[in-house]
């Protein structure tokens, strides 16, 4: 595995294995990679050759008083872990390199961005859509990755590479969860064991709701009654939002119909959680993944 720094060589290796005809892949990550990430490498070694992975701590997602200092870096186990998964190349850039002196430009996805984590994290979505619009610049790649944990930021990056004519194929995966059902997440390690055990109330919430739906309940303020009461049960947990959306539009659904994701996010003791469950429609049944 080669490890890239620079902007400028990232793209001249990816523009010669364009050349060549060959499928690049890019996953995007911020590091400190656990199975969730390895899921998506191992999807994109399945269909592309050669895969990118970044790693990239973005400051500009991040608000003034998140956690950008102290989110968890691992450059060395990462390292190790796309050696083995058979990455052909890392990009890890410095933040000068990504974001030189006077750079200036912002990347708005207008509409969907200012919604749920948009408005418990102002901007947060900017700095994703600017991040990710570089790197599927500097790559090109044919295919990028993301993950349905994040799933306003997998629709967002969805319509701007829709809007912007972007030549690569947006593809989301599912949610790896730990055995209890908690979704692997680098801010896990945040949580002290009280919490750790707490947190699998969203998991068990989106399960009430699945189970509510199964036995028949189609009404969307009753679904999220019984989320919350599985949250409330819990007093560790403070929920931030939950909601039942249209999968396209993200704006909250009077019925279900079509794709609707619930999307939630809790506090739990001082770390942010987001989570979801994902409610398909086939024939008059339901079936709803998490
Ligand atoms: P990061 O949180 O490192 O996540 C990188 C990718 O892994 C995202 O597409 C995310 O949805 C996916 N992912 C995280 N946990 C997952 C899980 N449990 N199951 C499946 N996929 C999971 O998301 C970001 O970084 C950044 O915002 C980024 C897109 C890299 C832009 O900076």
């Amino acid at each position: 595995m080669e490890i890239i720094r620079t902007v400028s060589w990232m793209s001249q290796v990816a523009r010669e294995s364009r050349a060549k005809e060959r499928i690049v892949g890019l996953v995007p990550t911020m590091g400190a990679l656990h199975e969730g990430h390895f899921s998506l490498i191992r999807a994109a070694k399945s269909e592309c050759a050669p895969v990118v992975v970044s790693i990239f701590v973005n400051p500009k997602q991040f608000g003034p008083s998140e956690d950008f200092q102290k989110y968890p870096r691992a450059f060395d186990a990462d390292r190790a872990a796309l050696e083995n998964l058979g990455v052909d190349y890392l990009f890890a850039p410095t933040p000068e390199e990504m974001y030189p002196r006077g750079f200036r430009t912002t990347v708005a996805v207008e509409g969907l961005s200012e919604k749920f984590e948009g408005r418990s994290r102002p901007g947060h979505f900017h700095g994703v859509t600017t991040v990710v619009l570089k790197l599927l610049e500097i790559v090109q790649p044919n295919r990028a990755y993301f993950g349905r944990k994040d799933a306003q930021q997998a629709r967002i990056i969805r319509q701007m590479a829709l809007d912007l004519n972007l030549g690569t194929q947006i593809v989301v995966r599912p949610i790896l969860r730990e055995p209890d059902g908690l979704a692997l997440s680098s801010r896990n390690i945040y949580l002290n064991a009280d919490e750790r055990r707490a947190a699998t109330a969203l998991y068990r919430s989106l399960e009430a709701v699945r189970q509510e739906i199964t036995s028949g309940e189609r009404n969307p303020a009753h679904l999220l009654a019984a989320l919350r009461r599985v949250i409330e049960a819990e007093p560790a947990v403070a929920l931030d939002y939950a909601e039942i959306v249209d999968a396209e539009t993200l704006e909250p659904v009077v019925s279900l119909r079509g794709e609707c994701l619930i999307l939630l996010a809790a506090k739990v003791g001082k770390t942010r959680l987001i989570d979801n469950a994902l409610i398909e429609q086939d024939n008059g049944t339901f079936r709803v993944t998490l």
